[in-house]
């Protein structure tokens, strides 16, 4: 990967590792990754593919158990790989990154009041008054929607419905004014149509704040309306990462053939979906060759032995994957993800009829 002087996040080669009794479980196996002012990136893969971990390791907040092992971090040229305690911690959590966890509950404190937990982070934050601070945290109750701010001020988190005490997390975040902002699974826990207007809301925020977000998601659907450039996640590693276009209409990996197989939008006229067959391996043992072989109707036989360096499509896009090599032979992408836009267009149009 070339070194952008716009990168405001930078992870290099970041290995990290977790003591679970006796043995290492390795979850984050070398990922590299540029996240560029402004943008807006979306982390996909299945679950424990190492998402949450690998955010995690930007704000310090891995389990007591677990360690970035090797690798380097950066925020703005800091070196954030070498911050060792909760104080250094405190300047860069919530205040430069701040992130948006799936269960509201695990941000919010159950015995204080909506009102005062925005006021405390405001006070925090922005320097400003007691009074001012209140003020404030019900523009920013407002700015997230959350009707008659002034009356539910006074509220605990248990009166606030579960949309509505995310929205409350969200304004805690952006009282924080943080500069990267890592939404991971934000809306997963939500009803479809609470999960609709939190992501609406997000996407408004982000236009008008201009974060450079970090997306986590299961839903590629949600990707496609959201997200600037994808990563896509298998077995702790990054293995294929560009725009949206190019992740879309012209993936590279298996793997990401397979999790774009898996769209809901492609699901046959009985609605059965395709399914990924096997299973993750084990994180305990080293992974040899393309962690992604074993389930891989495309693996060669040096899938099985090495490796695959990282391959350049475009200026944007890139893959870890041998069939990217000059020697190996043609081989075309699963037929159910060929015209993937039409198909989805077409999907579209048929729900809209109905
Ligand atoms: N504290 C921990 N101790 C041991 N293993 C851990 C710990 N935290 C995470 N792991 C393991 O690391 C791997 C990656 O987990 P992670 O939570 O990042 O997955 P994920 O991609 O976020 O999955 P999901 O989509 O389910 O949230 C998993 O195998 C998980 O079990
Ligand atoms: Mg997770």
């Amino acid at each position: 990967m070339t070194e952008n002087k716009n990168a405001i996040l930078t992870a290099q080669d970041v290995v990290v590792e977790f003591d679970v009794r006796d043995r290492v479980l390795t979850a984050i196996r070398g990922v590299s990754l540029e996240l560029i002012e402004g943008e807006v990136l979306a982390l996909v893969g299945e679950s424990g593919s190492g998402k949450s971990v690998l955010t995690k390791t930007f704000t310090g907040m891995l389990e007591d158990n677990g360690r970035v092992a090797s690798g380097k971090i950066f925020y703005r040229g800091e070196e954030l790989t070498a911050l060792r305690g909760h104080k250094d911690w405190q300047k860069i959590r919530g205040a430069k990154i701040a992130t948006i966890f799936q269960d509201p509950m695990t941000s919010l404190n159950p015995i204080v009041t909506i009102g005062k937990q925005i006021t405390e982070v405001i006070v925090k934050h922005q320097g400003v008054s007691a009074k001012e601070a209140k003020e404030l945290a019900i523009d920013y109750m407002d700015k997230v929607d959350i009707p008659e701010a002034k009356k539910r001020f006074d509220e605990y988190p248990f009166q606030y419905s579960g949309g509505m005490r995310q929205r409350i997390v969200i304004a805690i975040a952006l009282a924080c004014r943080p500069d990267v902002l890592i939404c991971d699974e934000p809306t997963t826990a939500l009803d479809v149509t609470i999960q609709a207007q939190i992501l609406d809301l997000l996407k408004a925020l982000q236009q008008e704040y201009n974060f450079t977000t970090i997306f986590i998601t299961h839903d590629l659907g949600v990707v496609a309306s959201i997200a600037d450039k994808v990563a896509v996640m298998y077995a702790g590693d990054i293995i294929e990462c560009g725009t949206v276009e190019d992740i879309f209409y012209d993936p590279r990996h298996p793997y990401t053939w397979s999790l774009l197989s898996s769209l809901p939008q492609l699901a046959d006229e009985n609605g059965d979906l395709y399914s990924i067959p096997g299973t993750p391996l084990s994180l305990y043992t080293p992974v040899i060759g393309d962690a992604f072989a074993p389930r891989s109707e495309f693996a060669m036989q040096i899938d099985f032995e090495e490796s695959a360096p990282v391959f350049h499509v475009n200026n944007t896009h890139w893959a870890k994957t041998w069939l990217l090599h000059p020697e190996a032979p043609a081989v075309d992408k699963p037929h159910a993800i060929q015209d993937l836009h039409a198909k989805i267009a077409a999907k579209m149009a048929v729900e809209e009829i109905k």
